[in-house]
């Protein structure tokens, strides 16, 4: 494991630039130009939020699954209309981000027609961060629910197969201050898998309580983790609430589930992720301004509470990451030489230009 504990050198990109490198590198592939803006500001997003492990990393991942026919870039989802309230989405295999996105518009204009709507998306792929997904709906001014199964890489509890996937968990609230909604986006893991992934790419060392190696021991070797299983947080609790994503995303929608969605690593047959997506108007029960002032409250209240010993600051769920994306909207988003180099590879492959880059 020498090459994983030598750091690497980080380069600074302007988030316009990334976005733009991606685009392009996502049409050169077959993406529809429109499709290519929304997949590439998905990504620019994540990355910007400080989640590297489902930003323009994924580039080559993905790439390699449309080289492969696993993924179709041309794919346009269709919908079916079920109830008033109700929708199904078809992702015929194309980008996860299209088929979520198509589904959360439909969501959001139920919502405004009856107060609430609600989408399932089948035959779907990774859609990277959850809460992109739950932007989309805030800038709607709507509540959401987003739930996502993946591929295996957690076991029941008590067991030691990968089964059940990290499938995230996600849900977001407006509030008065637009810079600080309520973004909950969490996987039912310790850490995320990617976190992994990035680790591993980085030449990093994970903390010992994320996975189990092969032989079921704990381990810091990421290439060992990812031999092995993901940890679920809080034990049999976490693994519960990655199987209540597979009964929401996998078996309601027609999807693949109980262990039968396709690794977005593995390029050889197509994934058939399954998504569950709700959008709700906050002005059910009362004004959008009284809703907006009790989430005020809320947010003064958790964050002004008393701190434990040696907090400094106690964040609201999401505002870590919108802190990190007013940072980065003006430095720049850090990749590490080796993630570079995996790009403009990339761009090679694509017949593109190289990403115009800062080093640290
Ligand atoms: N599409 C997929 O299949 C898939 C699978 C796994 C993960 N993911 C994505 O990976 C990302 C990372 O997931 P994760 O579980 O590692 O997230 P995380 O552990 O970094 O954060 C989880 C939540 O906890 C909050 N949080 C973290 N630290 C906090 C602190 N000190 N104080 C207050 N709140 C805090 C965050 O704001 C966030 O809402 C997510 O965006 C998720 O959507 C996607």
């Amino acid at each position: 494991m020498a090459e994983t504990d030598q750091k690497q050198q980080m380069h600074y990109i302007q988030h316009t630039d990334l976005e733009d490198f991606v685009r392009q590198i996502l049409i050169a592939n077959g993406t529809p130009p429109e499709n290519a803006s929304i997949v590439s500001k998905c990504l620019i997003q994540a990355d910007l939020r400080g989640v590297d492990t489902h930003g323009s990393n994924r580039i080559p991942s993905y790439m390699e699954r449309i080289r492969q026919k696993c993924l179709d870039p041309s794919a346009q989802p269709s919908l079916r209309q079920i109830t008033p309230v109700v929708a199904q989405v078809d992702g015929h295999n194309g980008w996860g981000f299209i088929a979520a996105h198509k589904a959360m518009e439909r969501a959001i204009e139920m919502a405004q027609d009856f107060g609430m709507g609600m989408v399932s998306v089948k035959h779907s792929n990774h859609f990277g961060m959850s809460a992109w997904l739950v932007k989309q709906a805030l800038d709607a001014g709507m509540m959401s629910l987003i739930f996502t199964n993946s591929s295996p890489a957690l076991p029941a509890w008590g067991g030691r197969e990968k089964l059940m996937g990290v499938s995230p968990i996600a849900c977001g609230a407006p509030s008065g201050n637009p810079r600080r909604p309520f973004i909950l986006d969490m996987a039912p893991s310790v850490a995320a898998r990617g976190k992994i992934y990035k680790a591993l790419r980085r030449g990093e060392r994970i903390p010992m309580d994320w996975a189990l190696d092969k032989e079921g021991k704990q381990t810091d070797d990421p290439a060992k983790a990812l031999e092995g299983v993901m940890l679920p947080m809080g034990g049999p609790k976490g693994s519960a609430l990655s199987i209540m994503m597979d009964v929401f995303s996998g078996v309601f929608s027609g999807a693949a589930f109980a262990g039968h969605v396709t690794n977005p690593y593995d390029p050889s047959k197509p994934a058939d992720v399954g998504h569950f997506l709700v959008a709700i108007r906050p002005d059910l029960f009362m004004t959008m301004d009284e809703f907006k002032e009790r989430m005020d409250y809320l947010y003064k209240r958790v964050t002004e509470s008393e701190k434990a010993a040696g907090v400094d600051r106690i964040y609201f769920p999401g505002e870590m990451e919108q802190v990190m994306e007013e940072c980065r909207l003006s430095e720049g988003i850090p990749l590490a030489e080796g993630e570079v180099a995996s790009l403009n590879k990339e761009a090679d492959l694509a017949k593109v230009e190289h990403l115009k880059v800062q080093s640290a």
